[in-house]
């Protein structure tokens, strides 16, 4: 009901009230003036005053019996009007509630089937990583034989051809090999060989392998190894993560620029509880904030123009997807920040052993 029909409403029903007070009055009157009559007794002239006032009186009576009824009516009116507005507006409700129910069978229905397709695709990817697994174990192995002379000397001619062949299968056996860890880590399969680590030692071997790469970048990398909890851990999976964000800060770093490698101890006011954390710093283009979250998902591709330039053909998209996956499964926490033009920041945090 609006407010102007509720409003309404209230009106004719004072006036009704208004009218009906003064035709009480009115009847009141008149029952007075019959009363005085009756005292007043016979006598001709005040007779005839008399009958005059009555007539008077009764036509006052009249015309405002017919007010009254006026107003009824327009009362009767407007609740006749009141009553289709809510009949009118059960009938849409009704309506909306059914085409709700409907709408949400649907969504219903196409969650359950992006559910079975999704599953499906993980079979796939699963079926389809272990499926090019072996015989691209095969070639890369017979690639190095070859490589290094077992099948006869290569030929000056041979080289380049022959390195382009092993840096292309080299790619695509770290390609199956991140589908297959997406695959387990998706369906709850990856299995974690936990023993006592120290995050120093495992950074420190990182950098090491991955410092003839920073120098094609002409990067620097410098290391701050301070003092950390023991962590309880998967020594390899921690290589992986640390190993991404610093292949990714020398990837997407600025050529001549400095990398720094931080370990240490997470604040406690800042973190309850005992944490390892390491930390990767770039002074490269960096990431802009709304594209902070979508890094974390499979295939990102934040800047699919330079797909073939600064990511190359062999970036994925899959490695902080991986990484963040791990980081869970270690009860971790995996956090960016970046200031366009100015640095990236990737920071883990690994539970700390409890001494
Ligand atoms: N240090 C960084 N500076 C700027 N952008 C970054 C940085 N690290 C990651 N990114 C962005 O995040 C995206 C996802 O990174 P991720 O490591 O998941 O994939 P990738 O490095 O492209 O491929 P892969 O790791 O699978 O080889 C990258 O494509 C890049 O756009
Ligand atoms: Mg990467």
């Amino acid at each position: 009901m609006s407010g102007n029909e509720t409003n309404r409403e209230a009106e004719l029903e004072r006036e009704t009230k208004e009218l009906r007070a003064a035709l009480k009055a009115a009847r009141d009157e008149f029952a007075n003036v019959q009363r005085s009559m009756g005292q007043a007794g016979g006598g001709s002239i005040p007779e005839q005053r008399d009958a005059a006032d009555t007539a008077r009186m009764e036509q006052t009576i009249a015309e405002r019996n017919r007010e009254v009824q006026v107003k009824q009516e327009a009362l009767e009116q407007a609740n006749s009007e009141l009553r289709d507005l809510t009949e009118n507006l059960d009938k849409i409700v009704r309506r909306r509630t059914q085409a709700l129910v409907e709408s949400e069978e649907q969504l219903r229905r196409s969650n359950d089937e992006l559910k079975r397709l999704n599953q499906m695709k993980r079979e796939f990817v699963s079926i389809a990583a272990h499926e090019l697994r072996t015989p691209l174990t095969s070639i890369v192995g017979y690639l190095e034989l070859m490589a290094e002379g077992r099948f006869g000397t290569i030929s000056k001619k041979m080289e380049r051809p022959m390195l382009s062949v092993r840096r292309n299968a080299e790619r695509l056996r770290r390609l199956v090999e991140e589908m297959l860890d997406v695959s387990r880590i998706e369906g709850d399969h990856m299995v974690l060989k936990r023993e006592r680590c120290d995050l120093r030692e495992l950074a420190a071997a990182v950098v090491q392998e991955l410092l003839p790469l920073a120098e094609t970048k002409e990067q620097r990398i410098v290391s701050d190894l301070e003092g950390c909890p023991a962590i309880d851990a998967d020594a390899d999976k921690i290589h992986q993560i640390i190993s991404n964000l610093v292949s990714n800060a020398i990837r997407y770093g600025a050529v001549g620029g400095t990398i720094e490698v931080s370990i240490d101890r997470a604040p406690a006011e800042k973190y309850s509880g005992s944490w390892s954390r390491v930390r990767v710093r770039d002074d490269g283009p960096g990431i802009e904030e709304e594209n902070l979250d979508a890094i974390f998902e499979p295939f990102s591709d934040i800047n699919p123009a330079k797909h073939h330039t600064s990511r190359g053909p062999a970036a994925a998209g899959l490695g902080l997807y991986i990484a963040r996956g791990l980081v869970e499964l270690h009860g971790g926490i995996i956090a960016v920040k970046s200031d366009p033009g100015l640095f990236t920041e990737f920071a883990v945090l690994i539970p700390g052993i409890e001494e």
